[in-house]
């Protein structure tokens, strides 16, 4: 009984431990909504970093130097670009529309502040 304890406690902290190693930061989490195709699927029309979609699309601009964005800026943008931009564009209002929570808006932004 007593082993079994030691086991289970070493489990319980190690598998804490292990979390923690692959616990995604905010940045990773919006990388991956960035290129989920059920999410964002900014990479549809945006290509950022090198990695681009294979096959069509690439209607918005390649993404560069975004780290200079202010943070406020990047979150107008995926909320309602038509209203960031002050005209229409073919870029969707994610966070007006609905599509992105504002968590998930703010992990997008950790990651676009990533990007020289
Ligand atoms: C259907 C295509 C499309 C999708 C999907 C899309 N965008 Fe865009 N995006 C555009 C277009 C087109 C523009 C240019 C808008 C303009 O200047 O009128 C743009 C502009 C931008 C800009 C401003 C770039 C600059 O240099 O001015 C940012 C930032 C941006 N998009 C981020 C995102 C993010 C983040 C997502 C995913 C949540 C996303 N976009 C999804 C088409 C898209």
């Amino acid at each position: 009984m007593k082993v079994a304890n030691k086991l289970l406690i070493a489990t319980a902290v190690s598998g804490l431990l292990v979390s923690n190693v692959f616990a995604d930061s905010l940045a990773d989490q919006g990388k991956k909504i960035y290129s989920n195709n059920k999410q964002g699927n900014c990479i549809a029309c945006h290509a950022v970093n090198g990695q681009t979609l294979d096959g069509p699309g690439s209607l918005g601009p390649v993404l560069t130097g975004l780290s200079y964005w202010p943070e406020e800026e990047l979150y107008k943008m995926i909320y309602n670009p038509y209203e960031s931009k002050g005209h229409i564009t073919a870029m969707p209002a994610f966070g007006k529309n609905g599509w992105l929570s504002d968590s998930e808006i703010k992990a997008v932004v950790a990651f676009l502040k990533t990007i020289n």
